[in-house]
């Protein structure tokens, strides 16, 4: 009985199970079953298994098609999208109350012109389940359906007004796992289902789920699970590589479905009838791309975003994007050979995060030893490892590569045919801005969420902003802008990592642009109420912590709720309505010129060397906090050791 294989709310498998009790009709049936009841990411790999399988090509034939513009399926999608933020919007401006102006007025009465109305963006950082943490506790304080975020203080509503929420390695992590099971709101997440292993980070991967419920059984079965998944996607030909093993395991926490969903593909979100009727932002992941023995050029790489419907990237290098959905199929300058077949699951969702935090392969392989793995999987990491280059040990291979023989004159890997992807943070762009500084998407602002650890102790420090900055004055940037951003001393000097920050207030600074950018409202993870500088590498937590982050991450995006600053609902609304305004000739009103006197940066530099930064709390730590405060001294020390190791690697 394959009933378990989509967990499944109790009262609804009831439900399934009564509407089956009928004799057992087989696997295929049962999916379908399924796939009817269920409105989210599902199980829609045609070999209803990890492995990718052919199929019949659609009467149109999938082709790769050029990045000039947004995809007919984002430009339908909008259409529906933009309308669903307008009622949204309205609680959040409502509720944020900017003195002596009427918000609420100002959007109504441009509530069909969506050239006015504010396109939000949401940027969610890597830095594994610290991001994943932190980020949480922004969405849930986003979220109207999140207890307590549309109280005073709050910024609940925000998340239902976005256009976009865009995930990156630890913040892939975040954004997979809410698209992956139905648009659950964090509560829900990190409180978890009986017997499933969601968000149960108590358990590191090294050990498995904790067997017990509907979606696991016991440790040996969970390596062999994933040996037998890996082994299937080789044996219907397609090479793995270590990312495979990193996604497969790190599902078993993500996704709540038995297995963790071997079968889920990313492509099916755009089957999901909540995504379909632009209930909820469109999910984008973001890798760097890597020929074979290169390196990562922090400001000249490629960076693809993988989206519901597509991947590829922006970039006047591939400039191009396939049909995620039909990933895996042999692409040849941009179509299907007439003798090819079509392909599909080869997009396998646990597989597309774990190429966004293709870092994390190193983590898995290092720290195997410190575990009792079986060899079973010992072996197949050693099998999949001498398949490729030493060098190339932190990649997650495409292969067949979508953008085999197109546009050849300057996509680096045109002759390959692999496309090798790897950790988006690579590049130093730990924040997934690119996808959403994209001239044709047109966005007003973007929340972005920093929770790299950039300084010594995993605060960070600005790095991701000023790695776009960088890369949009190189000819790769083709036609995207950024605001300018200040050295790292003076964002520790001046606090502005330490408090939200908005760059790019004044669109003066753009007069010599062709377009003008989103203005950026920095988010960076900070000390309120919990010491949430955890290691990037530490593998598990105990669920206290787990929530104590997520609560802190609810304080860095609320200032507490607004008790560090009752105006901060205010000013983040001001930050909204900036560009919209600006576009009406409306006066800024008197409430938020103050706000941007408070938080937009306005050139001042403060370069002075900074010792060691070690932020105080915020507000005051949690009793937990307090307490944790002792352990974190040991996990720096780890930190420490590894700092003169693998240096670039704690960025991430
Ligand atoms: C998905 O969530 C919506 C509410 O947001 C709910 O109505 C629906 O039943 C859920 N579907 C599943 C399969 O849980
Ligand atoms: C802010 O509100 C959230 C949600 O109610 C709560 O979890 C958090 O503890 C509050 N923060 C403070 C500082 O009171
Ligand atoms: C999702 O779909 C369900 C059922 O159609 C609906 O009740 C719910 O409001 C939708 N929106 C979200 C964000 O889940
Ligand atoms: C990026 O590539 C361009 C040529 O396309 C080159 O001029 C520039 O120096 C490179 N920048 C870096 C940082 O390597
Ligand atoms: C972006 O790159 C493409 C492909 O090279 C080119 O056709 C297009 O004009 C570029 N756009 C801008 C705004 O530079
Ligand atoms: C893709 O091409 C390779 C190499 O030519 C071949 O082995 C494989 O069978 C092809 N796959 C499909 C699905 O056409
Ligand atoms: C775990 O992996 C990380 C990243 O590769 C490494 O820095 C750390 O030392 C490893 N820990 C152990 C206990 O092996
Ligand atoms: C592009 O490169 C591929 C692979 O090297 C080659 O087969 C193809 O003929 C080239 N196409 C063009 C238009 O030059
Ligand atoms: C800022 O972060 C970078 C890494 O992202 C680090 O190399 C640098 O030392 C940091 N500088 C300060 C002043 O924290
Ligand atoms: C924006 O900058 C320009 C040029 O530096 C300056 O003249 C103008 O007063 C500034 N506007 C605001 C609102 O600060
Ligand atoms: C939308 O607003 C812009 C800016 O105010 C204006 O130029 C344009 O004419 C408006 N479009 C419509 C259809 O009203
Ligand atoms: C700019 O900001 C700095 C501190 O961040 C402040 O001391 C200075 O007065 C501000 N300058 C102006 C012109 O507002």
């Amino acid at each position: 009985m394959r009933i378990s294989s989509v967990s499944l709310p109790l009262s609804l498998l009831t439900l399934i199970s009564s509407a089956l009790a009928a004799p057992s009709n087989g696997d295929r049936d049962l999916h379908a079953v399924v796939l009817d009841v269920l409105a989210r990411a599902a199980p829609e790999s045609p070999s209803g298994d990890y492995a990718p399988a052919n199929v019949d090509c659609p009467s149109e034939r999938p082709t790769i098609r050029s990045a000039a513009k947004l995809s007919q399926s984002e430009t339908d999608w909008l259409k529906l999208r933009r309308p669903k933020t307008i009622d949204p919007m309205i609680a959040f401006l409502k509720s944020a109350n900017i003195a002596n102006f009427d918000a609420v007025g100002f959007v109504n009465s441009n509530s069909k012109n969506f050239s006015v109305v504010p396109n939000i963006g949401i940027a969610i950082s890597g830095g594994g389940y610290r991001a994943l943490m932190n980020g949480a506790g922004f969405v849930a304080a986003a979220d109207n359906r999140v207890a307590g975020s549309t109280d005073a203080g709050g910024i609940g509503s925000l998340l239902q007004a976005s256009t976009y929420l865009a995930g990156l390695s630890g913040g892939g992590w975040l954004v997979g796992s809410i698209f992956a099971n139905n648009f659950s709101s964090i509560t829900t997440l990190r409180d978890g289902y009986d017997g499933s292993s969601l968000w149960q980070f108590s358990n590191s991967i090294f050990e498995g789920p904790k067997s017990s419920g509907i979606s696991l059984l016991n440790s040996a079965d969970y390596w062999k699970d994933v040996v037998d998944q890996i082994d299937d996607k080789e044996d219907a030909g397609y090479p793995a590589s270590i990312t495979d093993p990193w996604g497969r395991t790190l599902s078993y926490q993500l996704i709540n479905a038995q297995d963790g969903g071997p079968a889920y593909t990313f492509s099916s979100i755009a089957d999901d009838s909540n995504f379909t009727a632009a209930d909820t932002p469109m999910p984008i992941l973001v890798a760097d791309e890597r020929s074979p023995g290169t390196t990562i050029v922090s400001a000249n790489s490629t960076v693809h975003e993988i989206n519901p419907w597509e991947m590829g990237s922006f970039d006047p290098t591939v400039f191009g994007f396939a049909p995620t959905r039909y990933v895996g199929s042999n692409f040849s300058g941009g179509s299907i050979p007439s003798d090819g077949h079509c392909v599909r699951g080869f997009d396998q969702y646990g597989f597309v995060m774990g190429t966004s935090s293709s870092l994390f392969n190193e983590f898995l392989q290092t720290n195997l030893s410190s575990y009792d793995v079986p060899s079973i999987f010992t072996d197949l990491l050693t099998k999949v490892l001498v398949d490729v280059d030493e060098d190339d040990n932190d990649i997650a291979v495409w292969e067949p590569n979508p953008f085999y023989g197109y546009n050849n004159a300057t996509n680096k890997n045109a002759g390959a045919t692999q496309l090798t992807l790897v950790d988006g943070g690579l590049d130093l762009q730990n924040i997934p801005l690119h996808p959403l500084i994209q001239p044709e998407r047109a966005v007003d602002v973007i929340f972005a969420v920093d929770s790299s650890a950039d300084t010594t102790y995993n605060w960070p420090n600005g790095t991701a902003l000023r790695a776009t900055y960088a890369r949009t004055k190189e000819p790769i940037s083709n036609g995207t802008a950024f605001p300018a951003v200040p050295d790292a001393e003076t964002f520790i000097n001046l606090g502005l990592n330490k408090r939200p920050t908005f760059f790019g207030c004044n669109t003066s600074e753009f007069s010599s642009y062709k377009v003008i950018p989103p203005l950026i409202v920095y988010m960076p993870n900070a000390p309120y109420t919990q010491d949430s500088n955890v290691s990037t590498f530490t593998p598990s937590y105990a669920d206290d912590l787990r929530d104590s982050i997520i609560t802190n991450g609810f304080n860095v995006a609320t200032m507490g709720n607004g008790t560090v600053d009752k105006d901060w609902p205010a000013c983040a609304a001001c930050a909204v309505l900036s560009r919209s305004l600006e576009r009406t000739g409306t006066d800024v009103p008197a409430a938020c010129q103050t706000c941007f006197t408070r938080y937009c940066w306005n050139g001042t530099t403060d370069s002075t060397p900074v010792g060691s930064y070690e932020p105080t709390a915020i507000i005051g730590l949690d009793a937990l906090g307090a307490g944790a405060r002792l352990s974190v001294g040991g996990q720096v020390g780890v930190a420490w050791a590894v700092v003169g190791l693998v240096g670039l690697v704690l960025v991430i």
